[in-house]
């Protein structure tokens, strides 16, 4: 298995292009589904998660034409994707591809709308949390269709005549249930009205491509969503939003290791939380109209207190981020994990560091060392994994990070945006 091996202690200055968002790309592309034109989606990042999504799309019966697109340098900087499923050959996601990645799991609600019908193996994916779906099964359910759980699928029908709009409150935010039902809603009979949706800017982004395909859907961006569903969609042309987490995790390490970077193409408005606690730390962000400036030369890291929470809440993708951060502050910070059970795993790979971090119930508190010390790590799931790649930036020394398979599952040529910036970075094939 590939590692990733780091000279720790160096400033990093220079540019880093912001790629597509992951978790825009993964409902979009989910949602060629809905149509039998073609879905063309624009800065789709090249990641282990969307090439492995269009071997499942290609499963159920999607013709996925990828072009590709170079920067001057030679590096990449998003594909084209042409996504057409003239006809659903197959309306079964089989486990062995649905633990891979618990998105795929999205495909369900789209299946179900067009098809009538959907098996679906229950999803796997990042090991932070138990991470049921009942959310997803209840709206489904609400728009009429019939569940069954059997041997390991969901089995799905809809009624006769097709899903029907209703009214569903989600108790709880959930991007994916909010995803999956968005996209059954846009080819449902008549108007669905989701209570409590998320309201993450991916969501934001995925009502949007529906739009262009010809759903109605109002209150984008808030958290009631009123869906007209539509006979048929068509084709549309769409490009993916910035990744929010990308560009909040470089900001981070720019934070963490100092130096002064411009986070190209990212927008402050989808970041403004993390923004703010950037700047409480004592990190300079100035907003350009090609994106971001992040800088810290010399100056001491304040601690801060923060929650996980929904959108437009601190982002419990950047948890970790922050933590490796802080790990070097001046004091005492606190962060408290709202949204999944289990995600601290990169605790005690910190600890190897030198961090001194404490977890009492779902609060970490991290009493800020002068210095972090490099050491092999592991990696255990995709933001984990960077957190320890941001440690590694900052500690004196060299750090071996193994499993790195999961950095790739989310982060588009990392080695290479680091050490364009100055870094010592590189991959050990294994
Ligand atoms: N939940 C339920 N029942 C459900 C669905 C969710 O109890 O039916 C709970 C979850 O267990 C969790 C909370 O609700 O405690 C929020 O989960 P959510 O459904 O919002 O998460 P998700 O859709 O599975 C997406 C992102 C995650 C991100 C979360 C929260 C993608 C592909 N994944 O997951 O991203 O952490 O929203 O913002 O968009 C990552 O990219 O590393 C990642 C894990």
């Amino acid at each position: 298995m590939d590692q990733i091996r780091i000279q720790g202690g160096r400033p990093l200055n220079g540019t880093i292009p912001i790629s597509g968002a992951k978790n825009a790309a993964l409902p979009l592309m989910i949602a060629s589904l809905l149509t039998s034109d073609t879905l063309t989606l624009k800065n789709v990042p090249n990641l282990a998660d969307t090439n492995l999504l269009a071997r499942i799309l290609r499963n159920h019966g999607v013709d996925c034409a990828v072009d590709g697109k170079r920067a001057n340098n030679g590096g990449h900087i998003g594909e084209t994707f042409h996504l057409t499923a003239r006809d659903i050959v197959d309306a079964r996601a089989p486990y062995d591809m649905v633990r891979r990645m618990r998105a795929s799991f999205w495909v369900l609600g789209p299946l179900l709308a067009r098809q009538g019908e959907a098996t679906v193996s229950l999803p796997g994916g990042c090991a932070i949390g138990t991470r049921p779906v009942d959310l997803h099964l209840m709206g489904l359910e609400k728009l009429g269709a019939e569940m069954e759980l059997s041997g390991g699928y969901v089995v799905a029908k809809a009624p006769k005549g097709g899903l029907r709009g209703a009214k569903i409150e989600f108790p709880m935010v959930s991007v994916g249930a909010t995803h999956n039902v968005l996209m059954a809603a846009a080819l449902a009979k008549g108007e669905t009205v989701i209570e409590n949706a998320a309201r993450e800017p991916e969501v934001g982004d995925l009502a949007s491509c529906l739009v262009k395909m010809g759903a109605q859907i109002e209150g984008i961006g808030t958290s009631t969503l009123h869906i007209q569903g539509a006979d048929y969609l068509e084709g549309a042309v769409h490009t993916v939003l910035p990744d929010r987490i990308e560009t909040g995790t470089y900001a981070m390490a720019v934070a963490a290791a100092g130096g002064d970077v411009l986070l190209e193409g990212a927008r402050a408005d989808l970041l403004e939380t993390p923004i703010s606690v950037l700047r409480e730390a004592g990190i300079q962000i100035i907003e350009t109209n090609r994106g971001l400036q992040i800088s810290r030369n010399g100056a001491g890291i304040s601690p801060v207190s923060v929650e996980t929470e929904p959108f437009p809440g601190f982002p419990t993708d950047l948890q970790a981020q922050l933590m490796a951060f802080m790990a070097v502050s001046s004091g005492e910070s606190k962060i408290r994990e709202t949204i999944f059970e289990n995600r601290f795993m990169h605790v005690q790979e910190l600890a190897r560091l030198g961090a001194d971090i404490k977890i009492h119930g779902d609060t970490a508190y991290i009493h800020g060392v002068d210095e972090l010390r490099g050491a092999e790590v592991m990696a255990t799931d995709l933001r984990a994994s960077v957190s320890l790649v941001i440690a590694g930036l900052i500690a004196q020394g060299e750090t071996t990070i193994n499993r790195v398979y999961h950095l790739d599952r989310g982060f588009e040529r990392l080695e290479e945006k680091l050490s364009e910036c100055g870094a010592e970075i590189e991959r050990i094939q294994a």
